[in-house]
């Protein structure tokens, strides 16, 4: 059968089988690490459309590796169980029709062992057959292990939203493993100047990248600088103190519409001085980074501080000479919550902590297509209302991150670990 999936245009994976094949196993094994303390309900509840429950994250990622590398790279594999396509494959409609979204916290079968199960087949599948495999193949498996790791922040924030809609305030890990800033209040934010210029944009080097990140050009930089870490709660609840999320003139229109058909008045999670955290309520941090902020409120807090958010590319300059693997990003199964930085030298927590949205629409680079077949449906057509984020969470894991990574979402939307870096012109 000819191969339904071509994944040529996402950069290849430059590792050796056997490095792909740990990395994979290492991947496939934090996924079940960050839902062992969970219960078969805890794993099968969604909390809204926008979420899924953690249980169809295990089972998603799991459809992802069995349909685009066992079924069309494998000779003689018959799929562990053919409805399964139908429940979990999430938007590629060149995969066929599939349960709705809203729906999937219905699902309380099969159950979070049935998955488990399930799981593990295709791992052993998948581990048995990689050595064999063409470098196409090896290429979706790569994709595979990113995509899984994308998951696995989304299943803790997904997660994180279900449990705060529990009154008896659960906590994943308990409090006492919390974890907090060392220093109790946040440090004066100082201006960074950018380099103004043509600047280079894009992934460019041998390793993996999305499709959405390339192809490299130039984008041209106007005088700037970029604040030297993201916004603090403490910044922010003087933001809250000055009347920000009522004073209209700081806000975009739609901006308004939705503070005032939500009755927003402060981020996500958040009531009084106390916000709810993966380790259940704890006393909001001031040094540590604000989080759980949408697109329109990042613009309203820019507005007030005499500021603007940054351009996605003034951002990918200033990263480009840092290690993404860097900062505070996901190790371990354990607590999640940004914390302020360690230090005050330079350009501070520009990868993990929070993602920090950007004045810039997702759209395509100069010159992109996306790739034929189901995959390439896995970030271009999502290319309409959405803003850009750049530099990952405490909640993205380590290694899954570069400088020329583009997360996405909608102006509205803020259960994500987002924050904000003020920009300003020179
Ligand atoms: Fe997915």
């Amino acid at each position: 059968m000819a191969s339904r999936t071509d994944a040529s245009l996402f950069a290849q994976s430059a590792e050796t089988p056997h490095l792909l094949a740990q990395r994979f196993g290492a991947t496939r094994r934090l996924s079940l690490d960050l839902v062992a303390t969970l219960s078969d309900a805890d794993a099968s509840a969604q909390s809204m459309p926008d979420a899924s429950p953690a249980k169809w994250h295990l089972a998603h990622t799991t459809w992802f590796f069995e349909t685009f590398i066992l079924r069309d790279h494998v000779a003689g594999y018959s799929l562990f169980d053919d409805r399964y396509s139908f429940l979990f494959n999430s938007y590629y409609e060149a995969e066929g029709p599939r349960h709705a979204r809203p729906q999937r916290g219905l699902l309380t079968r099969p159950s979070l062992s049935d998955i488990c199960i399930w799981r593990a087949h295709v791992d052993t599948a998948l581990q048995t057959a990689l050595p064999d495999l063409p470098p196409l193949a090896h290429t979706l498996v790569e994709l595979g292990i990113q995509h899984e790791q994308q998951h696995q922040e989304l299943l803790l924030t997904d997660l994180k939203h279900l449990f705060a809609q529990n009154p008896l305030g659960p906590a994943v890990w308990n409090a006492e493993t919390a974890i907090a800033s060392e220093v109790a209040q946040f440090s004066a934010m100082k201006w960074i100047d950018g380099a103004a210029g043509i600047a280079a944009i894009g992934h460019g080097d041998d390793g993996f990248a999305f499709d959405c990140e390339a192809p490299r050009h130039d984008a041209l930089l106007t005088p700037h600088a970029l604040a030297s870490r993201p916004v603090s709660n403490g910044e922010w609840q003087q933001f809250i103190a000055d009347g920000g999320y009522h004073t209209p003139s700081l806000w975009l229109s739609d901006g308004w519409a939705w503070v005032q058909a939500e009755g927003i008045d402060a981020p996500a999670y958040w009531d009084g001085d106390r916000q709810f955290t993966l380790s259940g309520w704890r006393d909001i941090d001031p040094a540590a980074p604000v989080t759980h902020i949408s697109f329109f409120e990042a613009d309203a807090f820019a507005s007030w501080a005499g500021a603007r958010l940054p351009t996605e590319f003034e951002w990918e300059a200033a990263a480009a000479v840092r290690d993404p693997a860097s900062g505070q990003q996901l190790d371990a199964a354990g607590p999640v919550q940004p914390v302020a930085p360690a230090d005050d030298i330079g350009l501070q927590q520009m990868f993990g902590s929070v993602w920090e949205w950007t004045g810039s629409a997702f759209r395509p680079y100069p010159g992109f297509r996306a790739a034929p077949g189901a995959v390439g449906e896995y970030n271009g057509k999502f290319m309409s209302g959405q803003f850009v984020l750049r530099g990952g969470s405490c909640a993205t894991p380590r290694g899954h991150l570069r400088a020329s990574y583009r997360n996405f979402f909608y102006p509205h939307q803020r259960w994500q670990f987002t924050g904000v870096r003020l920009a300003k012109d020179l």
